[in-house]
């Protein structure tokens, strides 16, 4: 399978990405694993026509709202973010009529159509950035109210919170993350932004899944408590083959990032299947908000 992937992203001109928590075989195999940042500078500058995606339906569509000439498949038609179906278009414009007139920053994990209604997207990665970017000092972040009050502790901005949140980081609780703290002592506790405030104060680091590969590669110390999805453990035991790494909680999976199987893969780049394209009228609007992301993190 994997010979046969490998030649029909040749065959296609393609190139395949994975996200972090991707499977570890779709990892293996990908052209480039990364954050959700990296890989939108990415899709942004390949040269090549085929773009398949191995992540959820929000990265793909990203994608497309970049390279709006290149195929864009997604393996997995059923793979989504359940934090993105937390906000569509509709609810984010009579939120918008009921506050004053401020900017919307909004996170990737969302649909085009809500990028489409807002400022500038952001990214666990560069959310600091991006909000300290505007000179504005009141704005709204959506849809997860962890990554916005995350971004509120790290700025002096009052920063207006959608109730949204990613149920996988949603189930790391503060006594969870002090039960493996507890367990191992001398590991540094590495948590994403999307995780609970009480769970972030306990963490030694707030990063990015890539912020937290980067991290555990350089740090001196030899134990680490990985604090976000557990398909992350397995790039960082790849590069990091001397070092112990722990999951915060084992309950941390997010299952639409673990439909894509190679025989997925395969499928989609023999028949150009599973293309994901977004509408003119709203991909030139949400392109407004995730370009002026990419030139702050270029
Ligand atoms: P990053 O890889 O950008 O940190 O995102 C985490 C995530 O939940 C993606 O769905
Ligand atoms: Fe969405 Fe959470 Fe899964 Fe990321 S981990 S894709 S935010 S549900």
């Amino acid at each position: 399978m994997r010979d046969a992937i490998k030649k029909l992203l040749k065959e296609k001109n393609a190139i395949m990405l994975a996200h972090n928590y991707q499977p570890p075989e779709i990892q293996d195999l990908a052209d480039m694993c990364g954050d959700s940042l990296e890989l939108s500078i990415r899709a942004a500058d390949t040269d090549a026509e085929v773009i398949v995606f191995c992540g959820v339906h929000f990265m793909a569509e990203t994608a497309s709202i970049i390279s709006p000439d290149k195929t864009v498949l997604l393996p997995r038609h059923d793979a989504g973010c359940l934090m993105a179906d937390m906000i569509n278009a509709e609810s984010l414009e009579a939120k918008k009529a009921r506050m004053a007139p401020m900017p919307v920053v909004t996170y990737v994990n969302s649909t085009a159509e809500v990028k489409a209604l807002s400022t500038i997207c952001c990214t666990s990665a560069n959310v600091v950035k991006v909000v300290n970017s505007l000179p504005e000092k009141e704005m709204l972040l959506a849809p997860d109210r962890n990554l916005a009050m995350y971004a509120a502790s790290k700025t002096n901005k009052t920063i207006h919170v959608w109730d949204g949140y990613c149920p996988t980081h949603e189930w790391l609780t503060a006594a969870d993350a002090a039960k493996a703290k507890a367990d191992h002592p001398d590991a540094v506790f590495m948590a994403h932004p999307e995780c609970r405030p009480d769970v972030l104060v306990l963490a030694d680091v707030v990063e990015s899944t890539s912020g937290m590969l980067r991290y555990a590669s350089q740090s001196p110390h030899k134990a680490f408590i990985v604090g976000t999805e557990t398909g992350l453990l397995h790039p960082m035991q790849k590069q990091n083959p001397d070092k112990t790494f722990y999951p915060a909680s084992k309950k941390m999976v997010c299952r639409n990032m673990k439909r894509i199987g190679m025989s997925d893969v395969a499928l989609c780049l023999e028949n150009l299947s599973g293309q994901v394209k977004v509408p003119e009228d709203i991909r030139i609007p949400a392109l407004a908000a995730v370009t002026r992301m990419l030139d702050l993190s270029r």
